[in-house]
């Protein structure tokens, strides 16, 4: 079983960053500075958010991250943010998830400016991909991509099952792999029979947020699985949403958590914050 790890990607991709980074340094001199807005202190946020803070700052990024506490009012972020919409100095802008309950994702989804939204959360980011125009991608999607393309993993013409269907993976990946020409199965919570449909997956895309979901009786042989969960285990390890032991005998390539899909997300959130960069320095 081949293990598609993250690691020989991300250390090609962030050295091509870290030298985009420069340039762009020399063209605008000042380096593209990415803004994440933290609302409350959700443990695992307070961890990816200093984690995408921590990579910026190593490929030479300006990184910011403003805290809010869980009982901030929506309006109060919205006017923050869209402060930050206007001000020039601020290329990328993302706002970790999840938010607080007061929040509604349906007003919050369009308070970023679409050319700062790096994350691509986006409706009009989320329009073009179906549409399959030009956009930035929501970063979890695009790194899978890269990864499957980096491992020279065939998509077109195969069948790939997508389980979930969440704005931040589930929808943009099922729409990904329909551009690739893959004939895309898309499961969700409702799916009365999930092991029936994933037993038919070439590609089998699991971010449902569920811990060991998927047993080895849900994989077809030698299928390529890609693992998007991530819990903490009762003994304080990391897991994803597959059950990594059994899987990995009957899927001929599979990603691990962690070191599969984490590592691309956090370069894919990078290489948006370079484009979006760049878009600014075009368009000033
Ligand atoms: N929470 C979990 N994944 C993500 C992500 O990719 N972006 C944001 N903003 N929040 C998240």
């Amino acid at each position: 079983m081949l293990e598609l790890l993250a690691k020989p990607v991300t250390q090609k991709k962030n050295e091509i960053l870290a030298k985009k980074c420069r340039e762009f340094i020399s063209r605008a001199h000042r380096p593209p500075q990415l803004t994440v807005v933290l609302v409350g202190e959700d443990p695992a946020s307070v961890i990816y958010t200093r984690k995408k803070g921590e990579m910026a700052v190593s490929l030479g990024f300006e990184h910011k991250t403003l805290c809010f506490p869980a009982t901030a009012a929506p309006e109060e972020v919205k006017s923050k943010i869209q402060s930050l919409n206007e001000d020039p100095l601020v290329d990328g802008i993302l706002i970790q998830r999840p938010l607080p309950k007061s929040f509604r994702e349906d007003e919050v989804l369009f308070w970023v400016d679409p050319s700062k939204d790096v994350d691509a959360f986006h409706p009009i980011h989320m329009g073009r991909l179906s549409l399959g125009l030009p956009c930035f991608v929501p970063c979890t999607p695009a790194g899978i991509m890269e990864l499957l393309k980096h491992y020279q993993i065939p998509i077109a013409g195969k069948t790939a099952c997508i389980v979930g269907r969440s704005s931040i993976v589930g929808r943009p990946m099922a729409a990904l792999m329909l551009a690739a020409n893959a004939t895309v199965i898309h499961c969700h919570s409702h799916t009365p029979d999930l092991r029936a449909m994933t037993r038919q997956a070439d590609l089998l895309i699991v971010a449902a947020g569920k811990r060991g979901l998927i047993d080895g009786s849900f994989i077809k042989k030698d299928a390529v699985v890609v693992d998007v969960g991530i819990h903490r285990t009762p003994e304080s390890k990391l897991a994803g949403d597959v059950l990594y032991p059994e899987a990995a005998k009957i899927a001929s390539a599979m990603t691990p958590v962690p070191g599969g899909v984490g590592p691309m997300t956090i370069a894919l959130l990078m290489e948006n914050t370079l484009s979006a960069a760049f878009g600014q320095l075009d368009h000033s």
